[in-house]
């Protein structure tokens, strides 16, 4: 089975090509990766795509491409469009041409965060951003043109690739030793290394359609941050502010955790709790800050 990754350059591209040894399943007799960064590969640009993607001929095509500056969106629409909503186009019509399912990443942010209790995947979205709107859109592309596809929306990810909240705050926290942060944004945390083994399972188990993937239980991004210092032991004070104190060129969902119960109900399989992952990538950044 051949497996075409595109946008394994990103946070969570590079922990699903890194995370395929670990993944002993039988299902899996012989498995071949193909890593595609930007480089190789410009999703906006259709002939080329098809071109790429009709060489390798996958049978599967992950995608983790995506623009996913949340705020840079507000001002680059045409350039987020053209990633998140006409390059997943480009690569769902590449993948019927070549008979290969495609396997696409989305986002809580295609919800408005208005519903009281976590989305489902029957909710409706309404995004209310740029960057959401690019993305239900991209959503939309494959799921008029390819009848074997996968739409896995999750959220609020970190992992050790890149930059994101967690490094963030601890980086803030150390130098100032305060930091202030949204208590009116709830949402599910996820660790990067546990969505590249729920992708693996779903790829396994040959699962299709629109699936909702996050690590287990809510927090707002104040009780986030608040157990990041818990568990790193650093003597910061967290201060809780209101979305409206804190200025950004995104409007962005003020709920927006997602209900995982058709994934688990699928794959048989419950991420862990965010808690947990999340003290599992801190002992590795004190690994890595160390070694
Ligand atoms: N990060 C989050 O909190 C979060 C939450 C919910 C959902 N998601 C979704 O999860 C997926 C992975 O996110 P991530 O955080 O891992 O993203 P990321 O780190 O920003 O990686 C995205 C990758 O896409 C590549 N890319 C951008 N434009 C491209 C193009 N035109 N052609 C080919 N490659 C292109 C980027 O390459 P360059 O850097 O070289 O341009 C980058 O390597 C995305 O679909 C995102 O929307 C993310």
């Amino acid at each position: 089975m051949k497996i075409l990754i595109i946008g394994a350059q990103g946070m969570l591209g590079r922990d699903l090509v890194t995370r395929l040894p670990t993944l002993s399943d039988p299902s899996f007799p012989c498995i071949e990766v193909i890593a595609a960064n930007h480089g190789h590969v410009d999703i906006t640009h259709g002939p080329n795509t098809t071109k790429f993607i009709g060489q390798i001929t996958p049978d599967i095509i992950v995608n983790c491409a995506a623009f996913t500056n949340v705020d840079a969106c507000e001002t680059q629409i045409s350039d987020s469009f053209a990633v998140n909503a006409t390059g997943i186009k480009n690569v769902a019509l590449a993948g019927k041409e070549t008979g290969a399912k495609v396997i696409h990443i989305s986002t809580d942010y295609v919800f408005d965060g208005t519903k009281n209790g976590p989305y489902s995947e029957t909710d409706k979205p309404n995004p209310i951003s740029v960057y959401g709107k690019s993305k239900l859109e991209g959503e939309r592309e494959i799921q008029e043109i390819s009848d074997n596809y996968v739409i896995i929306r999750t959220a609020w990810l970190y992992g050790p690739n890149k930059k994101n909240f967690v490094t963030t705050i601890l980086n803030l926290g150390r130098q100032k030793h305060t930091v202030s942060v949204v208590t009116d944004q709830c949402g599910c945390p996820t660790y990067t290394a546990d969505l590249s083994y729920a992708i693996w399972k779903i790829i396994s188990l040959d699962l299709r359609g629109l699936y909702h993937v996050t690590n287990d239980g809510t927090c707002s991004r104040y009780e986030w941050a608040r157990k990041i210092f818990e568990l790193t032991g650093d003597h910061v004070s967290v201060l809780p502010v209101k979305t409206a104190d804190y200025k950004r060129a995104a409007t962005v969902p003020q709920n927006s955790s997602l209900n995982c119960t058709k994934y688990v109900t699928a794959s048989g399989h419950k991420m862990r709790p965010w808690q947990e992952a999340l003290e599992e990538y801190i002992r590795l950044c004190d690994y890595l800050a160390t070694n």
